[in-house]
């Protein structure tokens, strides 16, 4: 019987910086959307692949961080091995795979997916799996979907042969269009990939003990190594990497707008699963519930509330009489008074909306009339220097008085709102 792995990439601290200020309280790969963890989205994708027996989260992370949430999966997912591997300083998408090459081939795996963390998508890694095996030449095999023309440029763009799908060109973040093929950071590596990172790496070192500058020269950049720019780069046109396109939906996240979207399209896929208990329904007694949502269950939401469509209400949270929630996700131990409106919102760890009070954001989505649109992780500020109309965020322990409105803004956390604001950052 064949042997897989699985290994997701997460960063570490100083990365993830446009997804503050909600990742100032939370690792940005433990901020949970449609009710669990981001990473956990990822951990379940490869669970679920049959023949994958351990899955390696990699970070810089200080393990302490990660292990309350690894001894958690390990214990949901009795049947595969779920371990986190810290990576000594920043290593790049491939340094930690290299870094941790024996801990990757013991069990001689036949080969091994890496998911970069900070993607979120309904994963076809069954099929993609399939394809990775049908291409006996394969040392990898990319998921490749499709983007607008304008926003290609952004990705890594892929150029393939279209009859055996082998990748003849690859760049990342082309300054000029190349595809409309994007590469979506889900990859499948058979072993033969450490000959590569073997060559880099020393190829990187050497160069690193030529240089000028010499062992002054910061020693992480020196063992840092890129999937894209030193791996796909140059197995493009070797007839040895392979593009497996998917119209599935996919989405980065970057920004805390990127998490309301995907929170809508992770609940979606709840709804596949009939037996998914994430998701309730409007039960005698309980609130008024409008399509996708999800409710921790140690969360009280009043009778007389209205939650729904795309709602992710977290631990202990206490929502009052009248209320009405929409495409928001609200964290742990926050209360929400009685008679508010949140739309378009993440209201942040232990915060508190007052009574007849209004959260409103503006939805940053793919533009709906462009076929391939993604999301745009575009500046918070527009060129006046005015902040670009976005989701609204609430930090942590942020205080929101009743009968005031906030629209379109960023609250930084442990503040306490005297009024009302709008289209501004709160520091
Ligand atoms: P940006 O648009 O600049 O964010 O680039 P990108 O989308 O190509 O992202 P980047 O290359 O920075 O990261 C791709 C994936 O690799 C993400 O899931 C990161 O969390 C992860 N990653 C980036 N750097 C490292 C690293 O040094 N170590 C590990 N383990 N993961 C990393």
């Amino acid at each position: 019987m064949p042997v897989y792995k699985a290994v997701i990439l997460i960063a570490g601290p100083q990365k993830g910086t446009r997804f503050r200020p909600l990742s100032l309280d939370v690792p940005k790969p433990l901020f949970p959307v449609a009710g669990i963890p981001i990473l956990q989205h990822h951990v379940e994708a490869c669970a679920s692949v049959p023949d994958i027996v351990e899955i390696l989260v990699l970070g810089f992370y200080p393990a302490h961080e990660m292990a309350a949430f690894i001894q958690e999966m390990a214990s949901q997912h009795s049947s595969v091995s779920i371990r986190y591997l810290q990576e000594y300083a920043p290593l790049g998408t491939a340094g930690g795979i290299y870094h941790f090459r024996d801990q990757i081939r013991v069990g001689n795996p036949d080969a091994f997916f890496v998911l970069n963390g900070d993607v979120c998508a309904d994963f076809p890694l069954k099929d993609m799996l399939e394809f990775h095996r049908s291409k006996a030449e394969a040392v990898s095999t990319l998921m490749a979907t499709e983007a607008t023309h304008q926003q290609s440029v952004n990705f890594g763009c892929i150029v393939e042969d279209k009859t055996s799908h082998s990748i003849l060109h690859y760049v990342e973040k082309p300054e000029t269009y190349v595809s409309t093929l994007i590469n979506c950071g889900v990859y499948i590596f058979s072993l033969q990939i450490f000959t590569m990172l073997q060559t880099v790496f020393t190829r990187k070192q050497t160069e690193y003990y030529n240089s000028v500058t010499g062992m002054d020269a910061d020693t992480s950049k020196r063992d840092a190594i890129w999937l894209e720019k030193d791996v796909m780069v140059p197995l493009a046109g070797t007839n040895s990497a392979f593009v497996y396109q998917t119209s599935n939906w996919w989405s980065q996240i970057k920004s805390a707008g990127s998490a309301i979207y995907a929170n809508r399209h992770y609940l979606n896929l709840y709804t596949r699963d009939v037996s998914n208990s994430r998701l309730v329904s409007n039960k005698e007694g309980g609130p008024k519930i409008i399509g996708d949502v999800t409710i921790h269950p140690s969360a009280s939401v009043h009778p007389s509330a209205t939650l729904g469509p795309n709602v992710s209400i977290g631990k202990n949270v206490r929502v009052g009489a009248g209320t009405r929630i929409r495409e928001s996700i609200v964290l742990g131990n926050s209360v929400i008074g009685d008679h508010s409106l949140i739309i378009y919102s993440v209201i942040g760890w232990s915060s508190k909306v007052g009574d007849w009070s209004r959260v409103e954001g503006t939805p940053e989505d793919p533009n709906p009339n462009k076929p391939f649109a993604k999301m745009e992780n575009g500046p918070l500020f527009n060129s006046s220097g005015q902040l670009n109309p976005s989701i609204t965020i609430l930090g942590g322990h942020v205080v929101v008085p009743s009968e005031v409105i906030i629209l379109n803004s960023i609250v930084l956390p442990h503040k306490e709102l005297g009024g009302s604001y709008k289209n501004q950052i709160i520091l």
